[in-house]
This record gives C-alpha cells, sequence and structure tokens, in this order.
C-alpha cells in the first residue's frame, strides 16, 4: 500500500468525530469462520433457500435447526482475530457506540468483553443486523435465550410453547426495525465509516455507508479485493482485516508490514 493512501487513511480516522464500522464475514475469516461468497464460501456448500429461509424452516426444521447446530460446532474453537480486536480498542478508546456488523459469529462481542477488561465493554458491542447465532429466538413470542445443543425433540418455548429457532435474521425475514433505525442513525452522524471484510452486496447492511458518504463522510474500505461499494470508497485499503486494523486503528502503530 502506497504510504500517501496509509497516511491519509490514518488521518481520517484520527480526525474523525464520529466513527462507524460495517463488518461482514471478511473480518473473521482469519478466525477459520467460512465467508459466505468466497471460493468454498458458507454457500458454496448449501443453497439459501434449503436452509436459511422462513419456509426451509416451516417445511422442514430439524435440518435447519440442525444446519445451525453444525455452524455453531464450527464457530466454538473460533477466537477473535487481531481484526476483531483492533475494532474493540478502537470503540472502546472512543466511549462511543458504532460497531455494526452482519455477522452472527458473536467474534465482536468476545473481542469486546476480552479487550474491555475490567472497564464497560457497551462502547464496543456491535449492532448484530442479522442476529447472533449463539442465542436462540422464540418464533412466537421472541423471547431469547443463550443457544442450547439440539436435542431429539424440537426446542420448544418454555414460555408459550412456540419453536426456538436461532436469534439469526432468515433470508427474506426482516431485520429487528429498532437495530436497523439505530445503524442508520449512526451512520447519518458519522463522518467516517470504515468497512471491513464485506462484499457489500445484501441489503439493508450495504446502504449504511453510502448513508454516511451522503451526509458528507468519507468511507474507507478495507477488503482483500474489489467489491460493490469500491468505487464509493474514498479509500479502499487491500490487504487482510488482522493486518490493516491494528496498523489503522492503534494509536501508536506505523503502517502494515
Ligand atoms: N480481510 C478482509 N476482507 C476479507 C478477508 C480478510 N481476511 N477475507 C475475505 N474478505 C472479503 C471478501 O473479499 C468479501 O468481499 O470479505 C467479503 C466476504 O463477503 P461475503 O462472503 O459476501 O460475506 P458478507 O458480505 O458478510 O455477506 C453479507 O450475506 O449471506 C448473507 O447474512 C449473510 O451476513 C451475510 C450477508
Amino acid at each position: 500500500m502506497e504510504q500517501g493512501q496509509w497516511r491519509q487513511a490514518r488521518r481520517l480516522v484520527r480526525e474523525a468525530r464520529h466513527a462507524i464500522a460495517l463488518t461482514g464475514a471478511g473480518i473473521s475469516a482469519e478466525s477459520g469462520v467460512p465467508t459466505f461468497r468466497d471460493a468454498g464460501g458458507l454457500w458454496k456448500s448449501y443453497r439459501p433457500e434449503e436452509l436459511a429461509t422462513p419456509e426451509a424452516l416451516a417445511r422442514d426444521p430439524r435440518t435447519v435447526l440442525e444446519w445451525y447446530a453444525w455452524r455453531r460446532s464450527a464457530l466454538a474453537d473460533c477466537r477473535p482475530n487481531e481484526g476483531h480486536r483492533a475494532l474493540a480498542r478502537f470503540f472502546l478508546g472512543r466511549g462511543e457506540s458504532g460497531l455494526v456488523t452482519q455477522n452472527v459469529d458473536g467474534l465482536h462481542t468476545r473481542a469486546a468483553l476480552e479487550e474491555a477488561g475490567k472497564g464497560p465493554a457497551e462502547a464496543a458491542l456491535p449492532l448484530e443486523l442479522h442476529g447472533a447465532v449463539g442465542r436462540d429466538r422464540c418464533q412466537s413470542c421472541a423471547a431469547r435465550w443463550p443457544a442450547e445443543p439440539l436435542g431429539e425433540t424440537l426446542p420448544q418455548c418454555s414460555a408459550c410453547g412456540g419453536l426456538r429457532r436461532p436469534d439469526v435474521v432468515l433470508f427474506g425475514e426482516a431485520l429487528d426495525a429498532d437495530l436497523l433505525d439505530r445503524a442508520r442513525g449512526l451512520a447519518e452522524q458519522a463522518d467516517l465509516c470504515l468497512v471491513v471484510g464485506t462484499s457489500a452486496v445484501v441489503y439493508p447492511a450495504a446502504a449504511l455507508p453510502l448513508a454516511t458518504r451522503e451526509a458528507g463522510g468519507h468511507i474507507v474500505e478495507v477488503n482483500v479485493r474489489r467489491t460493490a461499494l469500491t468505487e464509493a470508497a474514498t479509500l479502499a485499503l487491500r490487504g487482510e482485516a488482522g493486518t490493516i486494523l491494528p496498523a489503522l486503528l492503534d494509536r501508536q502503530s506505523g503502517s502494515p508490514r
């Protein structure tokens, strides 16, 4: 990466009054979590219509719940990487929430709790636009619990008897309206939107960086390749999130190795 681009990126970070970050599956790739659309990504093995839709859940709940149980088990050994940690330190340091993720792997939350140590982790906790695979939600009354291992019978809500399902947004389901409103408000107030590890093809998440730009802010993209958003970015930093983010965000760091 040429030095002028790097200096400009560090200046945008330093001077940002309100910064937000939108992350996608790419930030968790270095933690061993498969992305969705890269070669070998999750969707390469399954068609979304087979598994991640309300129709599939109604038609064949056990298969859908077993797929998510598999995804949870695949995540059990994954840990936050240096990209998650750098973002957690950045928002903890600013003391202002701004982390929005499309990921359901819970790694940003773990990074926030691990980096916060004794201080309040709130500023680094993400808005999880697509939910979290580590939580269950009642299909009927929306009660929520930490996810439990799948038993012989389909899990039922203890409050109303509805189906307990992963607390994730399936294709075709609406996102949580309050969460989306909060994310849109943050994007419109921000003068810097970091876009990390997303192909930026899924809406409404992909519209958030454009809201920052329309309000006069800058988009800085961190990705290993071009995306649908690259054209709209003030700067596109090519490389892995785990290498670029610590160098970009940590106060006393230099340029990436
Ligand atoms: N560092 C930075 N970027 C990376 C890295 C890395 N180490 N590895 C991969 N990437 C980039 C890829 O180049 C790609 O642009 O991460 C992006 C991953 O894109 P997708 O697989 O499409 O994942 P995402 O953008 O998060 O998908 C959005 O689609 O399937 C739905 O709900 C699902 O939340 C998901 C949404």
